[in-house]
């Protein structure tokens, strides 16, 4: 997508030995765009667990560039001398990329893919060869997550064309957290239907979610639609009730951090309570995933997807420009008495009742065991 007029990805690779994966730092933005370079799988490994990269499938794919530069570290010698002592070393880079964030499906689909093909290539493989198969693959991985997200933008198109048909007027779109190109690697999957939609010509409106605490939707979808000029109003996480009770909301799309097989939906907390709020005003609510984020082991959403705990701070704190000053530098509030605690769950789980379809690369099905084997009945039957 477009920053400042040219065209960016969330993460890509400049040299031509591989050497470093460059990542947009997301916690400086929108106020500023900071680049960082990764050269190795601990700095990886603090860049997913800080959050300097976030959202499900970026998650997996720096997860997968997080393998290679394991693999990449790793003494040639050690690899020829003792080849378990070297698998070793990489399963416990890969276990620490597995431990970083515990909800997004993606994390793990990525590293168990490379681990695979790892394991396949590992004895009787000259060292240059297997780094240059890694690196593929990473590369693969990295340039599917594009593909299917833009698939996912025409078949989500296709919703929103049709309700535009039935309206003929603006489409007012409400969605939740930062399920954009920032979150993958390019398109987005909540935002890849709006883009398309917009670029079509298709008159539309987005309410974004400020998305508390730490406001994924403030600070990236909000920049990120404004950068591709499409018309959006920032929202307090409350208001999106409101507004589907008075007409104001046509479609709800969201991405989604784990599905389960029989559809429910683990994403930014908050999601449950907008799904809940579209059930009772009759609003389609869509949740944009690619087959990534599908866990086929789990069924029920609730009970089995791990729910991310993180720092009460996020909670306690906001930050910001400061009113009134000419400064860019942002500054952290306390928000509530010194003394007072919090707790921050970064995910809530949306039963699958409640969700109108998926938009996937494959095409829309309903949310159901049934509606995903539909379209992927291979994994599914795996
Ligand atoms: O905690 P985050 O910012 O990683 O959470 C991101 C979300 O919840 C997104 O909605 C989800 O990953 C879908 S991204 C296409």
């Amino acid at each position: 997508m477009k920053v400042n007029n040219q065209l960016m990805r969330s993460i890509w690779i400049e040299n031509e030995n591989f050497s470093e994966v460059m990542i947009i730092d997301q916690r400086a933005l929108p106020h500023h765009l900071v680049i960082e370079s990764i050269s190795s799988p601990e700095q990886m490994v603090v860049a997913i667990r800080d959050m300097h990269v976030r959202g499900a499938p970026l998650i997996g794919v720096s997860a997968a560039w997080g393998v290679v530069l394991a693999l990449q570290n790793l003494s040639p010698e050690v690899f020829s001398s003792d080849p378990n002592l070297g698998w070793s070393q990489i399963m416990d880079k890969t276990s620490e990329l597995k431990e970083t964030r515990p909800t997004a499906i993606n994390l793990m689909w990525a590293v168990d893919r490379m681990l695979d093909w790892l394991r396949a290539h590992w004895a009787g493989n000259e060292f240059v060869r297997l780094v240059a198969g890694a690196r593929e693959l990473a590369k693969k991985i990295m340039d599917e997550d594009v593909e299917h997200c833009h698939r996912i933008g025409e078949h989500g198109l296709s919703l929103i064309k049709e309700i535009h048909r039935r309206k003929k007027g603006v489409v007012n779109i409400l969605t939740h957290c930062n399920a954009g190109w920032l979150a993958c690697v390019d398109y987005g999957t909540a935002t890849s239907p709006m883009c398309l939609a917009h670029d079509s010509g298709i008159p539309i409106h987005v309410w974004v979610d400020e998305t508390r605490p730490r406001g994924q939707g403030a600070k990236l979808t909000a920049w990120e639609l404004g950068q591709h000029g499409i018309p959006h109003t920032l929202i307090a996480d409350n208001t999106g009730g409101h507004l589907m009770q008075h007409e104001l909301v046509d479609l709800v799309i969201t991405g989604a951090d784990r599905v389960t097989r029989c559809g429910d939906v683990a994403n930014k907390i908050g999601t449950y309570l907008k799904a809940l709020a579209a059930k009772d005003n009759g609003i389609p609510f869509f949740v944009a995933i690619p087959s990534s984020t599908i866990d086929w082991n789990l069924s029920d959403g609730v009970k089995e997807i791990p729910i991310e705990s993180r720092n009460q701070d996020e909670v306690r704190y906001m930050d910001g420009l400061v009113l009134g000053s000419d400064s860019d530098r942002v500054e952290s509030v306390l928000i509530c008495p010194r003394n007072t605690q919090a707790v921050n769950y970064g995910f809530d789980v949306t039963p699958s009742r409640l969700i109108s379809g998926f938009i996937t690369e494959k095409g829309v099905c309903p949310a159901s065991e049934e509606g995903l084997c539909s379209l992927f009945l291979e994994e599914g039957l795996r």
